[in-house]
């Protein structure tokens, strides 16, 4: 990498930085709108994070279906997809299930338990939602972008999580 390679890095990611910064009480306003529905503000919150983030192509939510060992698609935004149940272990999301940790996935290509929703998705990120410490659904982001995800937004996916899970029961 060259000089203005590694400055351009580094003030893009003081930009990004920033950004989730000031996304962060956004989030929270969302969350306190008790006046809407618990999907209506899980909605709202992908609107605000597909909007602000270019990288994030598609921003949903998936949560365990009842008492079955499979995840139900929730509130998303970006295209749709087939992939409205999935079972644990299955995928991605699937594994995030059972495995209760953050999953980040540079080049969706080299994944061999992947489920593709779209040929445009380069890369995903995948973040637990806990509830009285028991993983009851997660957050899952893909991009277009390839290898775009860091540990930064990994602490930020964190909070968001961190939010909704009050909010739910
Ligand atoms: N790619 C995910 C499936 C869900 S879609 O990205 C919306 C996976 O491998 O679990």
């Amino acid at each position: 990498m060259n000089l203005e390679m590694v400055l351009f890095k580094y003030f893009y990611q003081n930009f990004i930085n920033m950004t989730f910064e000031a996304l962060k009480p956004q989030v929270e306003d969302i969350i306190k709108h008790n006046t809407t529905t618990v999907d209506e503000r899980l909605l709202e919150i992908c609107k605000l994070l597909e909007e602000r983030i270019t990288y994030y192509n598609w921003v949903g939510f998936y949560f365990k279906n009842g008492d079955k060992n499979e995840l139900k698609l929730g509130p998303y935004v970006g295209e749709p997809t087939d992939h409205t149940i999935i079972p644990f272990g299955k995928g991605i999301c699937g594994q995030v299930a059972v495995s209760n940790k953050n999953f980040v996935v540079p080049d969706v290509a080299a994944q061999d338990n992947y489920i593709a929703c779209s040929i445009t998705v380069k890369a995903e990120i995948v973040i637990p939602i806990f509830k009285n410490g028991e993983n009851i659904g997660q957050i899952d982001i893909d991009s277009n972008t390839p290898d775009p995800f860091t540990e930064d937004d990994e602490r930020f996916l964190e909070f968001v999580c961190t939010q909704v899970s009050t909010i739910l029961m």
